[in-house]
């Protein structure tokens, strides 16, 4: 008989604190919350970054100022940075570093999750910022670029690591990744200086073009150089579905098709397009949400156990998935793939306008705001099980949630009572109100044998009583950190288009479809609800 397992006890050798007291202490740096709430002690991160330029194409745009810049700041003001930190904010448009830094302050003051500034840890990061303009045609301005990167390595002790994240057009891609390797700003040093790309989706707008971008980049860069965001993969509570899945042994046996009855993803926003209409009118719900978005929690739902979590282990189960979906023909698209686009209505009690009356939006756009539809992944865990995937935008609330739908069980014993339990549920509540809950059958109290469906429920606020990282900080710190298993790879991106890339062929070639068909603030066409109740399944009330 082997010995009993001693439970070890905590680490003691570099915890957060510690590592905190090596590098941000030392750099006379104020405390930060995990010094102040013993609950986080223990979950803080274990390592900082090497030191490195920041350099961040796009600086001047939305995506830079609302998530990318107020991500950094918060990443700095919890010590989660190297002291040898720069930012070098590229755009077109002229500014000096002290208008560029004025603004950023700006974003940060307004989008930061944790207000207000922290003016101390800001002035500091703020010395670490400085801004070049660039039109990204401009080849002596990449080499300019160059040397300005390798003075920052002997004024800021960068030592030749550079992160470039693309926060730009996505047409403007290739070319920035061009003029990187012609300014030789991808070569990575034999000393062991890294360079590595960060590129926003959308990643291409079909199969084709998807393809055509990854071989431009590969050749510039090594795949491992390339960091592809799908920001969902870098929530808290996407994250923990692996935690969910593969930390608990009691889900495993359950989790296929002797057990499911089918699996329900929901993406829905209660907001419309915003001011980013021409944007939409190009991309439309099923190049938007379920490309990326939808098809990436299906992956993770649906995935086998990884041998590790090491990027390249998680990615190839990943990729499985996608790969075990076969692409729909055109009849298989109608029959399977509903779209949908809002009218005006009333959204959270007030009146909107329907899509085609949004800004920059032609007011007889064809274009999608709603896409749901039932897919298969042939393999030998889920075949014949369904994945009902449904987005939309203008539905009544912003709501994201995973939910798999066990089967009934097998002899109906309390038919004759007056409740006829529902069969169990388990949700992964992604956004707001994250959380698990269960849905199972439990006695009403009484002397009858009456059953109803109760909920036990975990909610992220009321056991850690933290707040969760933004997803743009974990993933920006992975990033500098080298990890890419929260990044999708060349092939994993090409696969999920080869499944919404014939849904957007079916659709350019049937007629125009009835639109405006769903009212803002209802949950979508009638035709949503046909294709889910033709099965005999019905939507979960979210
Ligand atoms: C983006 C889409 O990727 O995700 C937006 O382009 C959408 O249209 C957004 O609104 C939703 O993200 P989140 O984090 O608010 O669910």
């Amino acid at each position: 008989m082997s010995p009993a397992r001693v439970p070890s006890p905590p680490t003691p050798a570099r915890t957060a604190r510690q590592l905190r007291e090596a590098t941000g202490a030392a750099r006379g740096r104020r405390r930060s919350e995990g010094d102040l709430n013993p609950l986080r002690q223990g979950l803080r991160l274990e390592r900082v970054p090497d030191p490195c330029a920041f350099v961040l194409f796009g600086a001047t745009g939305d995506l830079a100022h609302r998530k990318v810049i107020p991500a950094i700041y918060q990443l700095w003001r919890t010590n989660l940075l190297p002291a040898e930190f720069s930012l070098v904010a590229v755009a077109r448009r002229p500014y000096s570093d002290e208008a560029f830094v004025a603004e950023a302050r700006d974003s940060v003051a307004k989008y930061s999750r944790v207000l207000p500034i922290d003016e101390a840890a800001w002035a500091e990061l703020a010395k670490r910022i400085t801004y070049q303009q660039l039109d990204f045609g401009d080849d002596p301005g990449f080499d300019r670029l160059a040397k300005r990167l390798d003075e920052l390595d002997t004024q800021r002790g960068s030592a030749g690591n550079r992160l470039f994240y693309l926060a730009t057009q996505p047409s403007q891609v290739t070319e920035i990744v061009q003029q990187l390797g012609r300014a030789g700003l991808d070569h990575e040093l034999r000393g062991g200086g890294w360079r590595r790309v960060v590129i926003e989706k959308p990643f291409g707008r079909d199969y084709e073009s998807a393809r055509h971008l990854n071989h431009e980049l590969a050749k510039v860069l090594r795949e491992s150089q390339v960091y592809r965001i799908d920001h969902y993969l870098g929530k808290e509570t996407v994250r923990n579905l692996l935690v969910f899945r593969f930390g608990n042994g009691i889900f495993e046996p359950v989790w296929n098709r002797s057990y499911v009855d089918h699996v329900q993803i929901t993406v829905a926003e209660s907001i419309g397009v915003e001011n980013r209409g021409s944007f939409y009118e190009e991309t439309g719900a099923s190049r938007d949400i379920l490309q990326n978005h939808l098809l990436q929690l299906l992956t993770l739902v649906a995935m086998e156990p990884p041998s590790s979590f090491q990027a390249d282990a998680l990615r190839d189960q990943k990729l499985q998935v996608l790969r075990a979906i076969a692409a729909p023909d055109l009849e298989q698209v109608r029959r399977n793939v509903v779209r949908g686009q809002y009218g005006p209505g009333w959204v959270e009690g007030e009146a909107v306008a329907g899509y085609r009356q949004e800004p920059e939006v032609d007011p007889e756009s064809e274009t999608e705001t709603y896409v749901a539809g039932c897919f298969q992944i042939d393999d030998w865990r889920w075949s014949g099980v369904p994945f009902y995937l449904r987005a939309g935008k203008r539905l009544p609330k912003r709501a994201t949630e995973i939910a798999i739908q066990f089967k009934e069980v097998p002899l109906r014993l309390f038919r004759e009572s007056t409740g006829d339990p529902a069969p169990n549920v388990l949700a992964m509540r992604i956004q707001p109100d994250e959380g698990i809950m269960l849905r199972f059958a439990a006695k009403v109290p009484g002397l009858g044998l009456d059953v109803r469906t109760v909920n036990m429920d975990f909610g992220y606020d009321t056991s850690f009583a933290v707040d969760s990282p933004d997803a743009y900080e974990t993933l920006i710190l992975d990033a500098l950190l080298g990890d890419a298993s929260l990044f999708t790879r060349a092939d994993e991106v090409e696969a999920a288009w080869s499944v919404v890339t014939p849904i957007d062929a079916a659709w350019a070639s049937m007629p125009a479809p009835h639109f405006p068909d769903y009212a803002a603030g209802t949950w979508g066409p009638e035709a949503a609800d046909e294709l889910i109740e033709r099965d005999g399944r019905r939507w979960r009330r979210i």
